[in-house]
């Protein structure tokens, strides 16, 4: 049996030149130079406008795209990304002061999540922005601290469905959950919020993440519009928002197929007259994070030694999990794959080689290629983890062994 992993997801999205990664329209070589150090990540601002645009010809018209911030809140990626999509989603008061600070309109941008607490949800509702409420506690703790600032807060319900997004590797919906309210609550709750008299908006109905199943996210789609619709006829006022979610996935592992957008927005196009029909004020909103910015990011890092321990070779690099936990496997893999490594400096090579690639951290679990086909490293060069666009550096405990945080640049 090899002892070889199978190959990784093919990453194409970045050019070579002469056996050399380009980035952001330069080299590598040339990148690290610029950004003086190592490790760190870069976000490649074309592939973001590209991904947006690939959205928009797919996607019907009158779709609203969200950006879910909490898969990369970079200012600059915000700032860049704010002119591109029609709202922002953010998940606490340090990411909505982050969107506040685009030219995104109060009201696009939305604030989901459970244990708001009282001092994030003042500033939400001075803000203007939209309140996915988590809870029937949350909407009276709302109505309350509405009457005490004299504003009236805008409100959505974050319904928890009861049906699931299949074939998710994280779901948000579907039987008990922390998330949103359970569908069959959600009626009494409309009845109570006519009379605390906040600002309905309508409903947040987010099921699933890193989805790459069209017949998935289709059936989804179809049960949560008819969902919305059916809770309409409880509503205080009429529905002005529907955000059916988002979820939709990028490929990271061997054996992972990129999502086929057209088929998805070809069964959204479908749906949308009865959307209009039945809920002819809203507007209907696709929360993304992921599948706007992983493809667009690299983790950087430079190999320090060449090792070699009972017939295993390591790269021992300036990089590791404390930067890049997804990579490593800790966050949210069951069993371990690798993500799409290369030697960025040398893509292809004179020789290939197996090897692990390894951090600086007293841990085994510090590993960012466990036993991968590479060209032939030396200390020096530069490893490149492709996919680190999203969930990277602020899902990574960047405190663990008080190394120095990555540098994160947008080119
Ligand atoms: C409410 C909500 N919106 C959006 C997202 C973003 O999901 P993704 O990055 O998979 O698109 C999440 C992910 O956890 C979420 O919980």
């Amino acid at each position: 049996m090899s002892n070889v992993r199978p190959k990784h997801v093919p990453a194409v999205q970045f050019p070579v030149r002469d056996d050399c990664l380009q980035v952001g329209g330069m080299s590598l070589i040339r990148l690290a130079q610029r950004v003086g150090r190592t490790p760190f990540y870069a976000y490649d601002r074309q592939r973001i406008t590209g991904r947006v645009a690939l959205l928009r010809q797919h996607l019907p018209t009158e779709i609203h795209l969200h950006y879910a911030m909490k898969a990369n809140p970079m200012p600059a990626v915000v700032q860049h990304m704010a002119s591109l999509v029609d709202g922002i989603d953010v998940a606490s008061a340090g990411e909505m002061k982050i969107a506040l600070d685009t030219p995104t309109s109060s009201c696009q941008i939305s604030f989901a999540g459970p244990g708001k607490a009282d001092n994030e949800l003042s500033c939400a509702i001075a803000a203007g922005i939209v309140l996915n409420m988590e809870s029937e506690q949350e909407m009276e703790r709302i109505a309350k601290l509405g009457n005490h600032l004299g504003i009236r807060p805008k409100v959505a319900v974050r319904v928890n469905p009861d049906f699931e997004l299949k074939s998710s590797s994280m779901k948000m919906g579907g039987g008990p959950k922390q998330f949103g309210v359970d569908a069959e609550r959600v009626p009494a709750m409309l009845v109570r919020m006519g009379k605390l008299g906040l600002d309905f908006e309508g409903f947040h109905i987010f099921s699933g993440s890193q989805n790459l199943k069209v017949a998935a996210l289709q059936e989804s789609h179809e049960k949560t519009i008819q969902l919305g619709i059916a809770l309409a006829r409880h509503a205080p006022g009429p529905v002005r928002l529907l955000n059916i979610g988002g979820g939709f996935g990028v490929p990271y592992f061997p054996g992972d197929e990129a999502l086929d957008v057209a088929a998805v927005g070809k069964n959204l196009r479908q749906l949308m007259p009865e959307v209009k029909r039945q809920l002819p004020d809203a507007r209907v909103v696709i929360e993304l994070g992921r599948y706007l910015v992983a493809e667009a990011g690299i983790y950087v890092c430079r190999v320090l030694e060449r090792k070699e321990s009972r017939g295993q070779l390591f790269l021992v690099t300036d990089g590791g999990l404390h930067h890049h936990l997804a990579a490593s496997g800790n966050f949210g893999q069951v069993i371990r794959k690798n993500y799409p490594v290369v030697v960025g400096n040398r893509v292809e090579g004179a020789e290939r080689e197996i090897v692990s690639v390894v951090g600086p951290l007293c841990t085994p679990l510090d590993l960012l290629a466990d036993r991968m086909e590479m060209s032939k490293a030396e200390a020096g060069d530069l490893i490149v983890v492709f996919q680190s666009g999203a969930y990277g550096l602020t899902a990574s405990p960047t405190a663990f062994l008080s190394h120095p945080a990555p540098a994160e640049v947008l080119v």
